[in-house]
């Protein structure tokens, strides 16, 4: 049985063991994979805000970035009539769950609050299915995303790099000097979060559409593509020995304390330097993955309300009332490291890096550089993104070299549709 067997196997019985125990009427029970310091923190402000209505919270945390354990533990607990109340999804899961008919309309709620009016159409797109709204946009975060330690690029005299060659000389410089480079996690899903970028910024926004939206077999298959798997060889040359299985909070942890020079993740891993006390531009330095400076590869994270058999609940409908309500939106988004997903919530209280944030989804909105994160749901549907995830792996882990991988990228991708 393989590892990946093993952990399915895992989180099912655990799902079913949790889902006797079902949530109270005064309790919302929410599923989500927000498990690190930072995401607890900003879990806690969802939490308090409901709690000061009198409504209670049953935790129900499933680890795993890009959420592949949580929806192996929804599909448990679904199959055993024990649907969760609410359940953290992104992009097309929401839309397989919609058209499963096991999400409940949220279209009075929406209708009160004038979500048409201030979600952006990007989100809508995955938030609103035939008509009805099916979940609540919490945030937008984005992928293309480097966090790195200012001390360490100071004392190796390294500006922030713009272009891939002065990325490649930034590595070589801190390896020379004993630095290590890249603070990577070794998991499939995060080695596919920094891929996104780097086919971004090889092929450009078209390429990255033709290839990860439009699911282009040319594009798969290109040249560029095996360019971008050539350049994925290349950051795994910058990763200390012990990556393999790490999570990425452990390789935020290795930025911020100083054991390597930087990361390339969605901007959750601000929460964790915001958790730990640091302060951009201080501390540590956001900016964009060399030669995506214009694009914003999104991913929004909701919460889809399951239908428990008839109406919307009181409490799942003050669960998706808070999470829309404009305050909720930018204090929870501050502590989080995402951007609110209503255009009309001000940057005040955001930091330098949320700032950039919030102007760098709205200018890519505006100028058509604005995408769905392959490796976080907003691509294609989950068969697809879990086969980029093995092909990607595979490749990191030195199965295949860029030739094979891209054979291998374009028939897993066939067989997954
Ligand atoms: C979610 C983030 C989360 C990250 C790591 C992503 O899939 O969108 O909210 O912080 O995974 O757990």
């Amino acid at each position: 049985m393989n590892i990946q067997t093993k952990l399915k196997l895992t989180v099912a019985a655990f799902a079913l063991s949790v889902g006797a125990a079902q949530a109270n009427d005064d309790q919302v029970e929410v599923l989500h994979w927000w498990t690190s310091g930072g995401e607890a923190a900003a879990l806690n402000v969802l939490k308090e805000d409901l709690e000061s209505q009198g409504i209670g919270w049953q935790d129900m945390p499933v680890a795993g970035g890009g959420g592949t354990e949580a929806m192996t533990v929804l599909r448990a607990r679904v199959t055993s009539g024990t649907a969760p109340t609410a359940v953290q999804m992104l992009g097309f899961d929401i839309i397989d769950w919609a058209n499963q008919g096991s999400l409940a309309n949220l279209n009075d709620i929406a209708a009160d609050q004038g979500w048409d009016e201030v979600v952006p159409e990007a989100l809508q797109r995955f938030a609103k299915v035939d008509g009805q709204w099916v979940s609540a946009p919490v945030n937008v975060h984005s992928v293309n995303w480097v966090w790195a330690n200012k001390a360490i690029f100071d004392e190796n005299g390294i500006e922030i790099p713009t272009t891939w060659d002065e990325l490649v000389a930034a590595m070589e410089t801190l390896k020379a000097a004993g630095v290590t480079p890249l603070a990577q996690g070794g998991q499939p899903w995060q080695e596919a979060t920094m891929f996104d970028s780097i086919v971004m910024a090889t092929g450009g926004p078209e390429f990255y559409k033709a290839a990860f939206i439009d699911l282009d077999e040319e594009a798969l298959g290109s040249d560029t593509m095996k360019e971008a798997f050539d350049r994925l060889g290349v950051m795994r040359e910058n990763v200390d020995p012990n990556f393999s299985g790490r999570e990425w909070n452990l390789a935020t942890s290795m930025v911020i304390n100083g054991d390597a020079a930087f990361q390339v993740m969605g901007d959750w891993a601000k929460g964790e330097f915001v958790n730990a006390g640091k302060v951009p531009g201080e501390d540590f330095l956001c900016f964009r993955f060399p030669g995506t400076t214009e694009q914003v590869m999104f991913n929004a994270d909701q919460f889809a309300m399951f239908d428990q058999g008839g109406e919307v609940s009181p409490q799942q409908a003050a669960l998706a009332t808070a999470i829309l309500s404009p305050n909720f939106q930018s204090a929870f988004n501050v502590v989080k490291g995402s951007v609110p997903a209503r255009t009309d919530v001000s940057d005040e209280a955001f930091d330098a890096c949320g700032k950039q944030g919030m102007a760098d989804l709205a200018a890519a909105a505006g100028s058509g550089n604005l995408f769905g994160s392959m490796a976080q749901g907003h691509g294609a549907p989950a068969a697809v993104k879990n086969a980029y995830y093995d092909v990607v792996t595979a490749f990191f882990n030195g199965e295949y070299d860029s030739e094979t991988a891209v054979v291998e990228l374009v028939d897993a991708v066939s067989i997954a549709q």
